[in-house]
């Protein structure tokens, strides 16, 4: 899709469909909505009254019009408060939903400026994003947009700019969808790996994959633990973007699960069913590291997966066992489900040892984060004030829901073992918490955060800006986050 920009009146732009976003009431206290209202004789105020439409956050009417150069009008409601970046990316994300029969969209910003436009054209590439690689005959699509048109107050080279960065971040968050999306019959570690590899070398990024015999010449014999019960071999990533002149470096860790049964502790049927989103924190990863290297983001970045599938094959890992980690504690398995954290162990000590300014972990890792922030929301972590001040302002930036959690000490001897130097598991409570306890133990004093995205990562049905399915979710705020970090 081309996505392009026009300064021209709304009322003469030559597009199928045109979008317009209106707050929650009378959509003629849009200022916008007002004039094609004017310009349609009053089709759209007529028809919204007609249909009940309140302008409520993502609700949507598709207008058939006479009087201005589109043929289609789509109300997206924005509900209260939202911020103009916010708006302009619901509304592009509303209107390429919506325009799905349709060859042109057009998008209205108004006066919302560069964020504005950046947000819309990120909106649009997500709007337009649908999973159909697995469907034929007539389930495959045909057509679809061919082309957007970001209607905008005034241009200038920081408003072209913006254009670009928003496809780029909204493309990267399809990249990330697209492998949470892919069914794990076909998304092996090694296969992830390739994707990893494929997605680098198109964005200039440099990316070395350790297989079976070289993670265990290296020693990561956790992430070896939670792949003894697969027939398939792991693997581990490392991506790096090292620009010239870079002042920081930055680290980012993805937990790479392509499929989690639990091992021998088995997840029923119902908890395993959408376990292919396991490597979405790997998906998030990928999608930041390669939306910052095409934004030429002046960071040194990296990223590092550990990768494997938990099944329970004859020589899979059991509880009782006890292993050595990369940084040589020694780990008591408790619970063959608590498998995220082990291979999360070893890639934290790998990362660790490149010295980084911030280290930034992604993981679907407990459910009950999900439990204490509901589906929509992740839980951060952080050893650093500075890093947690840093991440929640970039989740502000980027609109994605992250609510900072506490890692309460007093919670860390519950995870004393009598025969290890550490078990892997808490007590049934504040299970969220003793997992990032967990991890913090093989951070040593490297600035670190932990994002558990196992809610947001992978959804139901559609929410907000999210669709059904992987969402991309991170992808986002690990680029804002970088953005502040190189100071723009
Ligand atoms: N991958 C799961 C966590 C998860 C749950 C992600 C639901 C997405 C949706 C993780 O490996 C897991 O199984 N965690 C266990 C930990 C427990 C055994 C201590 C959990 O949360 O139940
Ligand atoms: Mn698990
Ligand atoms: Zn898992």
């Amino acid at each position: 899709m081309k996505i392009s920009l026009s300064t021209g009146s709304i009322t003469n732009v030559k597009t199928d469909l045109l979008a317009v976003g209106v707050g929650a009431g009378d959509l003629r206290k849009s200022d916008d909505a007002k004039r094609l209202d004017d310009a349609t004789s009053g089709l759209l105020s007529r028809a919204a009254k007609d249909e009940a439409f309140k302008g409520e956050k993502g609700e949507t009417l598709k207008v058939p019009v006479k009087g201005i150069s589109a043929s289609w009008v789509v109300l997206v409601g924005l509900g209260r408060g939202l911020g103009a970046a916010q708006a302009a990316q619901l509304v592009g994300v509303r209107a390429a939903q919506e325009a799905r029969q349709h060859k042109s969209l057009g998008v209205v910003v108004g006066d919302g400026g560069a964020e504005a436009v950046s947000a819309a054209a990120d909106g649009v590439v997500r709007g337009a994003y649908r999973y159909d690689r697995y469907l034929t005959g007539d389930r495959k699509p045909k057509g679809g947009l061919t082309s957007a048109t970001i209607v905008v107050a005034k241009q200038d080279k920081s408003v072209t700019a913006a254009l670009r960065e928003g496809e780029i971040l909204g493309e990267a968050t399809n990249l990330a969808r697209d492998l949470v999306n892919a069914p794990p019959n076909d998304l092996s570690a090694t296969v992830l790996a390739n994707e990893a590899k494929k997605a680098a070398a198109k964005a200039g990024v440099q990316c070395k994959v350790l297989n079976k015999k070289q993670i265990e010449q290296a020693g990561m014999w956790l992430l070896l633990a939670v792949n003894r019960g697969s027939k398939e071999e792991p693997r581990f990533v490392h991506m790096s973007y090292k620009p010239r002149g870079a002042k920081k470096r930055v680290v980012f860790v993805g937990k790479g699960l392509t499929f989690d049964s639990g091992g021998l502790c088995l997840k029923p049927p119902k908890g395993m069913a959408d376990m292919k989103c396991d490597m979405a924190g790997a998906a998030a990863t990928i999608g930041i590291v390669v939306a910052a290297a095409r934004l030429k983001l002046p960071v040194e970045i990296h990223g590092v997966i550990a990768s494997t599938d938990n099944m329970n094959g004859a020589d899979a890992y059991r509880p009782g066992d006890v292993f050595p980690s990369l940084d040589g504690k020694t780990v008591e398995i408790i619970n063959t489900d608590a498998e995220g954290r082990l291979v999360l162990a070893d890639a934290l000590a790998y990362a660790r040892d490149l010295e980084p300014d911030f280290m930034i972990d992604h993981a679907t890792l407990t459910g009950a984060c999900m439990v204490a922030l509901g589906k929509w929301t992740a839980g951060f972590f952080a050893n650093d004030d500075g890093l947690g001040r840093g991440y929640r302002e970039a989740a502000e930036d980027s609109g994605e829901s992250f609510w900072h959690m506490p890692l309460t000490e007093d919670l860390r001897e519950t995870l004393k073992s009598d025969i290890a130097d550490i078990k892997h598991t808490g007590d049934a409570h504040g299970g969220a918490i003793t997992a990032a306890l967990f991890l913090s133990e093989f951070v040593g004093k490297t600035k670190w955060a932990h994002c558990d995205i196992a809610g947001p990562a992978f959804l139901d049905a559609p929410h907000g800006i999210h669709p059904k399915g992987g969402t991309g979710f991170g992808v986002a705020t690990g680029v804002h986050f970088l953005k502040r970090i190189a100071g723009k």
